[in-house]
């Protein structure tokens, strides 16, 4: 098997194929998407702080010129939705809205909500140990993130239900290639999911709450577009991937039960376990870039217009970067792992993504002497976005 992300095969267990790109085919063009993979770690590092890369480039040159088409009409509102917030825009866009959002986001932010995301965590753990588990992923792992992100931005309790499908239907639109059906699903999301949000802003606009839909709306820089498309990207990142981290980090632990064991004798390992678990088994897989300018990659001429696609979860198993990578090591000290990607966008949500996944680990090794999975689980489809269906666990306090 090579690389491919539509086989379940691969997307279960890429990581022999991407220790073959490394070595063979560190650049290589994959034709069926069309875009050069990148699999090295010194790459994917270098390539994501370049500046002659973007994530967009509609900010230098038009679909004509670099030779694509323009999407189909029915999805001009998911697009206007999507590029109106900060991670499909480049500078100078990309460092206004960055800056408006960031000091929501700063560490010392973050840190004051630790005890609310420790309440969260130990209620829902609490209550999925006294029924003995279920599925971990439904009633813990999705739960806290959405919860987090919900109460920060201000998403009234009785509408929370909405955003998990419609951020997992916008979402759709990400996986290579996606099918018909799927670009409409994700569409008719985008419009639901902004609808919904002009609605919020204009009330908050009027009777502002201690919240960051209300402080957006009180910006007048903010046009409404970029409001709408910041307030998507905030509720869909801020829970997405640390879902996936959640549930892929419990099988890597299940699978490596001498690690597990070791965290549950040493809880100050859990920093390190946290980082090392996105680095083992990488939540999000692959990240794409626009070539706005020639590139040359190993002696490799990629040219204005191309693609490329930057490999995360081989990045992270890199071993001219990390000793012994297969091996998942919880108190591995040197881990420059890439799962929150480098340079401009770096992941702006990542102090708050690691009080999340500590708080959580930590709650379920806390309350739950005994954790046993019920069935080896299945892996959902995604391969960009890669996570479990459900993780089922027996638990016993
Ligand atoms: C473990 C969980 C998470 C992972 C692995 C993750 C990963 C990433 C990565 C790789 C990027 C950069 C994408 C690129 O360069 O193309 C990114 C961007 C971003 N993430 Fe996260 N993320 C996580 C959690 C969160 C949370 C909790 C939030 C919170 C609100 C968040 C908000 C964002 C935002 C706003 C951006 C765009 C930043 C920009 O374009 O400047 N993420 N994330």
């Amino acid at each position: 098997m090579g690389f491919d992300p539509w086989n379940p095969e691969f997307v279960a267990y890429p990581y022999r194929v991407y220790d073959e790109l490394r070595r063979t085919a560190p650049v290589c063009f994959f034709e069926p998407t069309g875009q050069w993979l990148i699999s090295r770690h010194a790459d994917v590092n270098t390539l994501l702080r370049d500046r002659r890369l973007g994530r967009s480039y509609l900010h230098v040159a038009t679909h004509e010129e670099f030779g694509r088409s323009a999407e189909p009409e029915f999805q001009e509102l998911f697009w206007r939705v999507i590029r109106a917030g900060m991670l499909d825009v480049e500078p100078p866009v990309h460092t206004r809205l960055r800056r408006l959002v960031s000091r929501a986001f700063t560490p010392r932010m973050v840190e004051s909500l630790r005890p609310r995301v420790r309440a969260i965590a130990e209620g829902l753990v609490a209550a999925f140990v006294e029924k003995g588990g279920g599925d971990l992923i439904a009633e813990v792992a999705e739960p806290l993130p959405v919860t987090v992100i919900a109460e920060m931005l201000g998403i009234p309790d009785q509408d929370r239900h909405l955003l998990r499908p419609w951020s997992a239907d916008i979402c759709g639109m990400y996986e290579l290639n996606p099918s018909p059906e799927a670009q409409h699903t994700a569409v008719r999301a985008a419009e639901e999911f902004a609808a919904y949000l002009r609605t919020l802003a204009a009330e908050r606009r009027g009777a502002p709450g201690d919240d960051l839909i209300s402080a957006l709306a009180q910006i007048d820089e903010l046009t409404e577009d970029e409001l709408v498309g910041t307030c998507v990207l905030l509720l869909n990142a801020g829970h997405e991937a640390t879902v996936n981290v959640t549930g892929n980090g419990w099988w890597s632990l299940f699978r490596n039960p001498a690690e597990l064991a070791r965290l549950r004798d040493d809880r100050s390992l859990l920093p390190t376990a946290v980082e090392e678990l996105m680095r083992w088994d990488t939540p999000l897989q692959m990240f794409e870039r626009w070539v706005l300018e020639d590139i040359e990659v190993h002696g490799v001429r990629i040219p204005r217009g191309s693609e490329v696609a930057l490999l995360f979860g081989s990045a992270n198993r890199d071993p001219a970067v990390f000793d012994d990578p297969d091996r998942l090591d919880v108190g591995r000290a040197d881990n420059p792992h890439i799962s929150f990607g480098a340079g401009i966008h770096f992941c702006l949500g990542a102090p708050l993504a690691r009080i999340e996944l500590m708080e959580s680990f930590g709650a379920l090794l806390d309350r739950a002497a005994e954790l046993e999975l019920r069935r080896e689980p299945v892996w959902k489809p995604g391969y960009i976005i890669r996570g479990l269906h459900s993780l089922e666990l027996n638990v016993a306090g």
